[in-house]
């Protein structure tokens, strides 16, 4: 039998190049060597407030761009979670197994807790609800970017208190990063992770992006005060580029190196826009 993998995508926003790099293209790899089940969370996307209607076309244009991407669903599975009620059947269970501490040190929970007066229940127990997307598959791998390293060691240590208290139940999923394009930056201000909540223009390349428009967005991505690339020296907008280009191109490090080294800006932007 072929190891399992489990991973999801919020149907928010507008997914972009981060969602593909950090997540997408590696499930569009993996599918073949493992059984995966792909999940559409829509229940960790009313977490924040959703008008109903518009979250239900987001279901189906995240599905279409899954089948874009290039998920098979002849060997794949597509689910929308809330479709199947045993992952929120499973967080409860979880949830009685897991102390409020865990919970409250996670980052994505402070740092969404920090930008609203009051905050929902939800919001809190958003990565309980995650582990039991992961646990109730059994999953062996879990490919996501980095943003989610810290919610799946959370659901390693509730598996494994889980298993302490009831007898062995769950396996320990291992998380699966890309080795390069794990954190893509926004254009706009490379300090910021690539989000679809961000509204900045300039923030995010969509998946559905023109062509023209995308080329207009790279173009005036923020680089630093040197005129050209210098390896040793390089501003995190610059390095933001080249890990773009590298991510999808698949170019070695040295590749990298001896293509960009001393290339103006203007150029590395019209190489990355291509
Ligand atoms: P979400 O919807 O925010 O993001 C989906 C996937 O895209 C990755 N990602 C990025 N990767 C690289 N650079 C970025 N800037 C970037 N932004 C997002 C995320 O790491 C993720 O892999 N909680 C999850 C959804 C979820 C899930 C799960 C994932 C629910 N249950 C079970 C895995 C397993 C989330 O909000 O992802």
């Amino acid at each position: 039998m072929k190891p399992r993998v489990l991973s999801g995508i919020q149907p928010t926003g507008s997914l972009h190049i981060g969602n593909y790099l950090g997540a997408l293209k590696n499930w569009v790899r993996m599918q073949h060597d493992y059984e995966c089940v792909f999940c559409i969370v829509d229940l960790h996307a009313i977490t924040v407030h959703q008008e109903p209607a518009e979250l239900r076309r987001k279901i189906e244009q995240t599905a279409a761009i899954f089948l874009a991407a290039g998920i098979d669903p002849k060997i794949s599975s597509v689910v929308v979670q809330s479709t199947v009620p045993a992952h929120a059947e499973l967080a409860w269970l979880l949830t009685c197994a897991t102390p409020l501490g865990w919970l409250e040190r996670m980052t994505q929970f402070k740092d969404k807790a920090a930008k609203q007066e009051s905050i929902g229940d939800g919001l809190l127990q958003y990565p309980v609800l995650m582990a039991a997307d992961i646990l109730l598959y059994k999953a062996n791998a879990v490919p996501v970017g980095d943003d989610q390293s810290q919610h799946l060691e959370l659901t390693r240590d509730i598996a494994q208190r889980f298993n302490a208290l009831y007898g062995d139940t769950f396996v320990m999923p291992e998380t699966k990063l890309p080795t390069v394009g794990a954190r893509i930056m926004g254009l706009d201000d490379p300090s910021k992770k690539m989000s679809k909540s961000e509204t900045g223009s300039n923030h995010a390349i969509g998946l559905l992006d023109e062509p023209s428009v995308i080329r207009k967005k790279v173009m005036r991505a923020t680089t630093d005060s040197n005129p050209a690339v210098d390896f040793e020296s390089m501003g995190a907008g610059v390095v933001n580029l080249l890990t773009i280009h590298q991510a999808f191109t698949g170019w070695t490090d040295d590749q990298m190196k001896q293509h960009f080294t001393g290339m103006r800006y203007g150029d590395l932007k019209k190489t990355v826009a291509e």
